[in-house]
């Protein structure tokens, strides 16, 4: 079962794809709303803090398993831990990535209906009238076999990708789309500058208010950490796994999680310029985006062209990110089960388009699968994955290191391509063993919290 491994062509597409996994609708979507309710600025800051301590030290370990090994997140664990029970962090990060693709699908196929809605100037009659905007969404999500038509069309474009390979696929595409996101948010984000008023956007997101940061934004800003660098489920694992030994993993990680914060504030300059200029409600949260946007583009000059560049722009940066979640399903058959990449790729493509189904259906289409709970699938989905699952991974992760692997072996790896770098043992130690430390605790108040009824902080 030896194939040979397919690399990366270049660095840059490494890390253009490694970007355009951490860059999602986690950036787009939920750090400008997020940020917006829990204190802007003084949010940010935890955010930023929760990156570099916590997050950095993830996404190189993940990194340097995924290089070391050259095998996706089970074969991963097994070869560096054969007969262990390791190899159950490796079957997480594939049950995680069936859990979120199930819902992003379904969000990426809202996108694509957007982008047609705006193109068609479906906004036109939304303009200054978020109700009306509201209503429209909610009929659209609640629907039956509309959002789900929607979710097959962003589903089939990503098995697609994922056919074509690390480098003909996954790398071309990233190329193509990172730099166009960039591109098109600036442009957002000088339009939105320019609006008269737009700069008290400015002050809302970076003005910190501290008194509206309380103990559960903390915790938030800690599990955002986790779901907007793709952490904790093997993502970076498997494509580290494409890489050779000339690498600098740090100088990689650090472009990751630079580009990752620059266009999530950048998102979120373009979004509350806008909103503020046009005096639309920034505290809207989840319906920022879908709900207040198009009923302000139509209010802009070239509304059209605005709206539709957004929703454009959105959806390729939910596309990246969604072919790096597929990836880790498909190369687990590949690397594991001597499978085909077609083969698996659309075998398990539609095994996961079919869940997200019923995620779709649960919002209002009559099936709800986890309506016993009280809760609609699509957020049982949600829920899991980043309050359980990509924690409890990225813990282990670390955990492995400090533990089974060893920090010796993982320095080893890591000097690979970085050949002037001392890395101090100590400090690598220090900081998987705080981002270990602070997910138990994250994860320990979220169990803490359902069944006690209240958290212990938050
Ligand atoms: N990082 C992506 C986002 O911000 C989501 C994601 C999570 C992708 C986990 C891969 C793995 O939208």
């Amino acid at each position: 079962m030896i194939q040979k491994r397919e690399h990366w062509g270049s660095r840059m597409g490494f890390i253009l794809a490694a970007s355009g996994s951490a860059v999602g609708i986690g950036n787009i979507w939920k750090y400008p709303s997020i940020a917006g309710q829990n204190g802007g600025a003084a949010f940010t800051l935890v955010y930023l803090a929760c990156i570099l301590v916590v997050g950095l030290s993830i996404v190189i370990a993940e990194f340097v398993i995924g290089r070391n090994t050259q095998l996706s997140p089970v074969g991963a664990f097994e070869k560096l831990a054969p007969n262990t029970s390791w190899k159950w962090v490796g079957f997480l990060g594939v049950g995680s990535a069936f859990a979120i693709l199930s819902f992003y699908g379904v969000v990426g196929g809202w996108i694509f209906k957007y982008i047609i809605m705006s193109l068609t100037g479906g906004f036109d009659t939304l303009a200054g009238s978020p109700d009306t905007a509201g209503n429209v969404f909610n009929t659209f999500i609640t629907g039956l076999w509309a959002p789900v038509f929607y979710q097959v069309i962003f589903m089939t474009v990503c098995i697609w990708v994922i056919i074509h390979g690390v480098k003909g696929g996954i790398e071309k595409w990233s190329k193509i789309m990172m730099p166009l996101i960039i591109i098109l948010l600036a442009v957002l984000a000088v339009r939105g500058m320019t609006l008269p008023g737009g700069s008290e956007g400015l002050a809302f997101l970076f003005n910190p208010r501290f008194e509206e940061l309380t103990a559960s934004g903390i915790v938030l800003a800690l599990g955002h950490a986790f779901f907007t660098l793709s952490l904790g489920m093997g993502t970076m694992i498997t494509y580290g796994s494409y890489l050779g030994k000339k690498e600098n993993l740090l100088n990689s990680a650090l472009w990751v999680i630079f580009l990752d914060t620059a266009i999530a504030m950048l998102a979120g300059v373009a979004i509350f310029t806008t909103v503020f200029a046009l005096g639309a409600n920034p505290a809207e949260g989840p319906g920022l985006i879908f709900v207040v946007l198009p009923s302000v583009f139509p209010q802009l000059a070239g509304g059209t062209v605005w709206g539709t560049m957004f929703f454009i722009l959105l959806f390729m940066a939910a596309l990246t990110s969604a072919i790096s979640i597929l990836e880790v399903v498909t190369a687990y058959f590949i690397d594991q089960k001597g499978w085909s990449r077609k083969k698996a790729t659309i075998r398990f493509g539609a095994v996961i388009t079919v869940v997200g189904a019923f995620c779709s259906f649960s919002l209002g289409g009559g099936i709800n699968i986890t309506g016993i709970f009280g809760i609609s699938f699509f957020d049982f989905m949600d829920g899991l994955s980043s309050k359980y699952m990509l924690p409890i991974g990225g813990m282990f992760t670390a955990i492995f290191i400090l533990k089974k692997w060893g920090i010796p072996n993982f320095i080893n790896e890591l000097k690979n391509g970085m050949d002037h770098f001392n890395v101090p043992p100590a400090l690598i130690r220090t900081l998987l063993t705080i981002g270990a430390a602070v997910v138990a605790f994250i994860i320990f108040n979220e169990i803490y919290a359902v069944f006690a009824g209240k958290a212990l902080i938050g």
